[in-house]
């Protein structure tokens, strides 16, 4: 719909003085930075070689997406990661917060919460995302990798668990249903240029530099347009393709089940005893070849 009225009207708008632009604190695992209306939020672990997504993890995303709820100035919000080899390896099974009942519904929660945002959200990968990172990542409104070295899975099934963040509902919705199944039993790792033929990701790139340039050119594009618009498209997009806040939670309750799995407990011990000779950084770079170990 258009018409000249319109225009008119929304030149008359733009008369109106801007709110203040977005203030975000320091966060532990997360760096982040402004220009304008879009925002850059980079995964940065410190504590971890590979990544993984901890409690500051959890905590710095839990107030960043708050802040966004509240923010009517930002309007693309881009997601990548400076740790070499790793975008996220998986959740940190080891922090505390996850032994307590309310993890699960906490962390479901949360990924609903960034797949309801009003601002367009888009992944840019390089490097391994897996378990949580996947399922962050499928959450987005858009997601784009480069070649080289970039992998996508959910290991989950493989260490007797599965997901528990809607990551096996948004999929199905990416990649078709046989597929998902295919990806998502098998905890094998798919590369970008497999993902991007079959729509796990819009696009692949063979350099980072082409991965930003394509990135910018659309959100050059994006940030013109208003958010009010943005968001009434993307909640049309998801009404049709995205699980509901109560599906998505109902996956973190049954995760929370099978963490008492004992065939689970047995495959967490199994690992443990793995990793004692091995170092975590080499066995995450090809841990879909090692999950098999953990049932000779
Ligand atoms: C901010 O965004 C504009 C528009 O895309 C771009 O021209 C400019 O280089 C960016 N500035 C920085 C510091 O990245
Ligand atoms: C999700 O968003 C709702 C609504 O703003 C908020 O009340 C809730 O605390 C958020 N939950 C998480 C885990 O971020
Ligand atoms: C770890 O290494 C020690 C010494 O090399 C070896 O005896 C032991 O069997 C190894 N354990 C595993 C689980 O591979």
């Amino acid at each position: 719909m258009f018409s000249l009225q319109l225009l008119s009207l929304a030149l008359a708008t733009t008369i109106l003085p801007a709110t203040l632009a977005l203030k975000l604190p320091e966060y532990k695992a997360l760096k982040t930075s402004l220009n304008s209306s879009v925002l850059t939020v980079t995964f940065h672990n410190a504590d971890s070689p590979v990544n993984l997504w901890n409690q500051d993890t959890q905590d710095g995303l839990t107030d960043l997406v708050e802040r966004l709820q509240h923010d009517k100035e930002t309007k693309v919000v881009i997601f990548n990661s400076d740790v070499p080899r790793f975008y996220v390896a998986h959740l940190d099974l080891s922090m505390p917060s996850v032994a307590e009942p309310t993890f699960a519904e906490t962390f479901a929660t949360l990924i609903y919460n960034v797949s309801t945002l009003h601002q367009v959200t888009i992944g840019a990968v390089e490097g391994r995302a897996r378990g949580a990172g996947n399922e962050f990542l499928v959450a987005l409104d858009m997601r784009f990798a480069t070649k080289t070295d970039t992998l996508f899975g959910q290991p989950e099934v493989g260490t007797g668990l599965f997901p528990g963040g809607g990551g096996s509902q948004f999929l199905p919705g990416l990649i078709g249903r046989g597929r998902a199944m295919e990806y998502i039993l098998s905890s094998k790792d798919i590369t970008a240029g497999d993902a991007e033929k079959i729509g796990w990701i819009n696009k692949a790139f063979d350099t980072s530099a082409e991965m930003y340039t394509y990135i910018d050119q659309l959100t050059s594009r994006l940030r013109l347009f208003p958010l009010t618009a943005l968001y009434g498209a993307k909640k049309s997009i998801n009404r049709a393709s995205a699980p509901t806040f109560k599906d998505i939670v109902a996956d973190g309750i049954s995760f929370r089940k099978q963490l008492a799995d004992p065939l689970a407990q047995a495959a967490a011990k199994k690992s443990a005893a793995l990793l004692a000779n091995r170092s975590q950084f080499e066995v995450e770079l090809i841990l879909p070849d090692v999950l098999p170990l953990l049932y000779q």
